[in-house]
């Protein structure tokens, strides 16, 4: 039976743990959630350094490193709302194999506390790499490398604790019982990982139909699909670098794709004409903005009702001289603002059956000469300042047209 003060200490690792508990099932992305892990998972075993992996595609990637001792050593996860389109994130990955303590772990599920890493006992096949240490002149000790292992058996990723501090902070070995903590927080971790990652998948299918449905709007008059992956990308990218909450900017990825779902409703001889629309035309093509409005409105989701907004006001102007309802400034939703920026920037730089496409330089240029007459100066500004981000877009989804180097004067924006 436990003592006093054992059942005090009990009590307070059971109240950690279940504070622990509750941050990890907050819904966050998989590398914050495998961040706040190691953070509680230091406190409670007072490790003095530790690394996370998440398992993906038959090996571990690296998500992130803290080290008290030596905070330059610190990596904190990247998180980047952009995978949902990518789906790649880049970053060191491991084999899950033998080659390594933490694909060891993976491989055989199961923990390993290992009381000096440069002195792993003979017989077993574990082995340290210690390129790590001898690029950074930090010395791992002891460690915990547990797995984290789910319901149903799968390595979801690995967690490293390494160099436990005693109380007058030396370097210890970790204790059986630190062992058992880390092993009851790595299956409570296992499952809210695993809930992230189908939050992510449930996005990313999300994400898929969206662009379908609005590649079959977008398709009849483009020669590619991807406008509107580059323009979901650069919303994301202005947006972030207005500073707007990652909630929006993650909606802006979501709902710009369907800016031009009302296109549906506009005959092919008009999306299609080569040449000069007459008025009447005009008329028409503008009138896609209510129509897609029209096909997204009354929708109880906020995805849909943000898309609904875009729809309406990616063709307003900040001068108000746009439609349909020629509204200004401020009075048009910000979501709109923002996506005639990256839309009509990827109309230059694309070829059109109205227009070559324009380089990229060009097409800067001509976005900020209309800051504060067609678009709002501050989403001209985060553009701008996002140049290198809209440029690795650009490539990465770059049209397949040759670009017009020879520049005309007159913005080619024709409706
Ligand atoms: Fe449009
Ligand atoms: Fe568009």
């Amino acid at each position: 039976m436990a003592t006093t003060d054992e059942g005090a200490a009990l009590r307070v690792e059971f109240d950690a743990l279940l504070g622990v508990c509750s941050k990890l099932n907050e819904a966050r992305p998989v590398e914050e959630l495998l961040d706040e892990l190691l953070r509680q998972a230091r406190l409670l075993t007072r490790a003095e350094a530790g690394t996370v992996y998440v398992a993906e595609g038959g090996k571990l990637r690296f998500v992130c490193a803290q080290n008290e001792a030596r905070r330059d050593l610190d990596i904190t996860p990247r998180v980047d709302e952009r995978r949902f389109l990518t789906g790649t994130l880049g970053g060191k990955t491991i084999a899950i194999d033998e080659t390594s303590l933490a694909g060891h772990a993976a491989w055989r599920r199961e923990a390993l506390r290992i009381r000096d890493a440069y002195e792993l006992p003979a017989g077993e096949s574990l082995r340290f790499d210690p390129s790590f240490d001898r690029m950074t002149g930090y010395r791992t000790r002891s460690m915990i490398v547990a797995p984290l292992v789910d319901r149903s058996a799968q390595v979801v990723g690995v967690l490293q604790l390494i160099n436990r501090l005693d109380e007058a902070g030396i370097v210890a070995e970790f204790s059986a019982r630190d062992m058992q903590v880390v092993e009851g927080l790595a299956s409570m971790a296992a499952l809210s990982v695993r809930n992230a990652q189908m939050r992510d998948e449930l996005y990313r299918s999300h994400l898929d139909t969206i662009l379908r449905l609005s590649t079959a709007a977008e398709f009849r008059d483009t020669e590619t699909s991807q406008h509107i992956q580059r323009v979901s990308l650069y919303c994301e990218t202005i947006g972030r670098w207005m500073g707007a909450p990652r909630d929006w900017t993650r909606l802006m990825l979501f709902a710009s794709p369907m800016h031009d779902v009302g296109k549906l409703g506009v005959p092919d001889a008009i999306l299609q004409k080569p040449g000069k629309l007459t008025e009447e035309e005009r008329l028409i093509m503008q009138r896609h903005t209510l129509i897609g409005a029209h096909i997204l409105k009354g929708a109880d989701n906020e995805l849909l009702r943000f898309a609904e907004k875009i729809a309406l006001s990616h063709h307003e102007r900040w001068d108000g001289a746009g439609y349909p309802h020629r509204l200004a400034g401020t009075e048009i939703p910000l979501e709109g603002r923002v996506t005639a920026v990256a839309d009509v920037f990827d109309a230059l730089t694309s070829k059109r059956c109205y227009k070559p496409a324009f380089s990229v330089d060009w097409a800067f240029e001509e976005i900020a000469k209309n800051r504060g007459t067609q678009f709002d100066p501050e989403a001209v500004d985060a553009f701008v300042r996002a140049r290198p981000e809209v440029e690795v877009v650009f490539d990465a989804y770059r049209p397949a047209q040759p670009v017009e180097e020879s520049q005309t004067p007159v913005n080619p924006i024709m409706y």
